[in-house]
């Protein structure tokens, strides 16, 4: 049986703080992503992989079995909708919350409230909750832009600090959800490699100091 295993994992925040659990679990990679140009990195164990890529991608990796295990934060898990991944833990990285935020004082002139976000499928749960019509404008990133240039009355995006909504003269206004990152595995993957996966995440699991 190929108990070979690929992990996949997003440059910057998750990578880093993924790092000392996986070498916990005796996962080491010899490359740093962050210098290296290899999408493909090689681990301390021959049959470990790690691939780099968007964080926005890992469900779709894990999901069609191109990785075996992955770690996505929570928004983007929420955005996917997770078919085809198990999420057995929530390693506690990346902690942040997904927030409606906009100017203190700022009345819409619009008769329908305009959202900008990259969080479309959530945004667009959270107010039909709320039975509340509002128009919602898909961006890639620098949300916190949109209402100073009148693009959009509000964002929806993750906040940690407040520092970058502080910066651009927004607060937070509404929260949505508190966001961390969680380990998601393929569900063939789950059954193939059952031993193995298992082994990661309770190894994992004691790392990052969860139940
Ligand atoms: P890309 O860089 O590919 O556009 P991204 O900006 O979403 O994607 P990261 O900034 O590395 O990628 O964020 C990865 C995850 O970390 C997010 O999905 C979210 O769960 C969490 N996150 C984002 N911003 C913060 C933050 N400021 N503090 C803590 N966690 C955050
Ligand atoms: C995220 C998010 C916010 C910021 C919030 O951006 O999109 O802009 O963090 O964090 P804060 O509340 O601590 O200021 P990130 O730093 O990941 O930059 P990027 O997604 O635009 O690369």
């Amino acid at each position: 049986m190929n108990s070979a295993l690929t992990i996949a994992l997003s440059k910057g925040r998750i990578f880093k703080d993924t790092l000392p659990l996986l070498a916990a679990a005796g996962i080491e990679p010899v490359d740093d992503p962050e210098s290296s140009r290899k999408l493909i990195l090689d681990t301390n164990l021959d049959d470990v992989k790690l691939v780099i890529i968007r964080a926005a991608d890992v469900p779709t990796y894990v999901g069609y079995g191109a990785a075996d295990v992955g770690v996505a934060g929570k928004d983007v898990l929420m955005e996917h909708g997770g078919e085809g991944l198990y999420e057995p833990l929530d390693l506690g990285i990346a902690r942040c919350r997904l927030m409606v935020a906009g100017p203190e004082t700022g009345n819409s002139k619009r008769r329908r409230m305009r959202i900008a976000t990259k969080y479309v499928k959530s945004t667009r749960r959270f107010y039909a909750d709320r039975q509340e019509q509002v128009e919602i404008i898909k961006l890639y990133g620098s949300m916190e832009l949109a209402p100073l240039v009148g693009l959009a009355d509000r964002i929806v995006d993750v906040v940690d600090t407040g520092n970058t909504l502080k910066a651009n003269g927004l607060v937070p206004l509404e929260h949505i959800a508190d966001i961390s990152s969680r380990l998601v595995v393929n569900r063939a993957s789950m059954k193939m490699k059952h031993a193995r996966i298992a082994g990661l995440i309770e190894k994992l699991r004691v790392a990052c100091g969860s139940k």
